[in-house]
């Protein structure tokens, strides 16, 4: 059975009721209860990210779904992240005129129609064929803003074509330089504006979610993938879109010995603007800005770097009160409702990524999924705005907050 059989098939069967609970991939562990009664027949019909979330997780086989949903160890900062939306509180407030409502924003001179942008995964082909590709033709759609992975599965000039506009290029650093400015030259030539460097992963981690969802799948990995002695997939950065034409012998994607000088090799090295993603405090934002940095994107991967239990949440103030409004900070993590969106613009990010969500849309319906999901925070976003009579996304501030706990 090709991969499309087998998405045709699993689509079969997730479209009838009456096998909707024999699935084999419900047993995994990880699952949650689905709070749908019955598949969904379109992305339309999706209330919200986690109906999309129930159906991937039926379409997508394990060792993916796994890969996807992981965080570290025990994926505390994977679930943290989440939590730590509920410990704000909206203010409401009366009497304000909102009947014309301005979601849209402008970061680093890219005019946004709402402050919600896809944040960079790697090989999206894992779950959906037309991984980035469809990822890019449902932000045209939603105009927004897409973060390419250096590790995407399509090549970036692909995407690029598809969004019909720029992306930003997430940047791994590498262990060698002289790869690090061909893949940086690429993204220039491609019209990249901006170059995401990603620096919360220097030197390894512990994905135990994914290594145990792995034993699940029945599937050979070595069908698709370089494997180990024990056939568990290894990282082949030579097979990847991005490392054609570059020296892959002894290449790692990221370098334990990183220092601030990299930022300034960085900026030498490209017309980019250059925004760091992976900040945590306050010091290294007001380093970031002292070398040079155009942005900050606060971020833990995820959940994905380092097991501590901070959400990005929590890290927020402390990160814009670094960068003291010289330039701009965004930030990811844990975000699946349009109020998680307010609540971090009203902490002090411009703009505000998905990563999982729109994984989640991918995997259940393509390119349509995907749309849902800008579409679904879209409009939860704007019913916050109403309730906090906040009519532009400048008017959103941390008045509209009240702290718990
Ligand atoms: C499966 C997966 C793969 C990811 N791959 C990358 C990557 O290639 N580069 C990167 O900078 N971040 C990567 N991230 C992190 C995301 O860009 C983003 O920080 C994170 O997903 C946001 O958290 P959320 O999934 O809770 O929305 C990945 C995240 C996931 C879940």
């Amino acid at each position: 059975m090709t991969r499309n059989d087998r998405r045709a098939w699993l689509k079969f069967l997730a479209a009838s009721p009456l096998l909707a609970g024999a699935l084999p991939f419900a047993s995994a562990p990880a699952r949650r209860a689905s709070a749908a009664t019955r598949p969904l027949g379109s992305a339309a019909e999706a209330l919200d990210v986690f109906e999309l979330r129930d159906l991937a997780q039926r379409l997508v086989p394990p060792a993916h779904w796994g890969y996807l949903q992981s965080g570290v160890d025990g994926d505390v900062t994977l679930r943290a992240n989440e939590a730590a939306f509920a410990r704000y509180e909206l203010r409401g407030r009366r009497f304000v005129d909102v009947s014309h409502l301005d979601l849209a924003t402008t970061v680093l001179g890219m005019p946004l129609a709402t402050p919600i942008f896809c944040c960079p995964i790697g090989s999206l082909r894992a779950l959906h064929p037309d991984g980035e590709v469809a990822v890019a033709a449902a932000a045209k759609t939603r105009n927004a803003l897409q973060i390419l992975s250096t590790q995407s599965s399509y090549p970036l000039e692909a995407v690029v074509a598809a969004r019909g506009g720029p992306v930003w290029f997430q940047l791994y650093t590498t262990n060698r330089f002289e790869a690090t400015r061909q893949l940086l030259k690429r993204a220039e030539s491609a019209g990249c504006p901006v170059v995401a460097v990603t620096v919360d992963l220097p030197a390894g981690r512990n994905t135990e979610t994914a290594a145990r969802l792995r034993r699940e799948d029945t599937r050979l990995c070595s069908a698709c993938h370089t494997v180990d002695a024990q056939g568990e997939p290894r990282l082949s950065l030579a097979a990847e879109p991005m490392f054609q034409g570059i020296d892959t012998r002894g290449l790692a994607l990221t370098s334990a010995s990183l220092s601030w000088d990299f930022i300034k090799r960085l900026r030498d090295a490209t017309t980019m603007k250059i925004v760091i993603k992976g900040i945590e405090a306050g010091e290294d934002a007001a380093l970031a800005v002292e070398h040079g940095a155009d942005g900050i994107i606060v971020s833990n991967h995820g959940g994905r770097a380092l097991e501590s239990g901070r959400a990005t949440l929590e890290s927020l103030p402390e990160v814009v009160r670094g960068a003291a409004g010289r330039i701009p900070v965004l930030m990811d993590g844990g975000v699946r409702r349009g109020t998680d969106v307010y609540k971090a613009l009203a902490l002090g990010a411009r703009a505000v990524g998905i990563g999982r969500p729109y994984a989640w849309g991918l995997g259940a319906f393509g390119q349509s999924g995907v749309e849902r999901v800008l579409e679904i925070l879209a409009l939860e976003f704007r019913l916050a705005m109403v309730g906090c009579g906040a009519r532009s996304v400048r008017e959103i501030s941390a008045d509209s907050l009240i702290a718990r706990g």
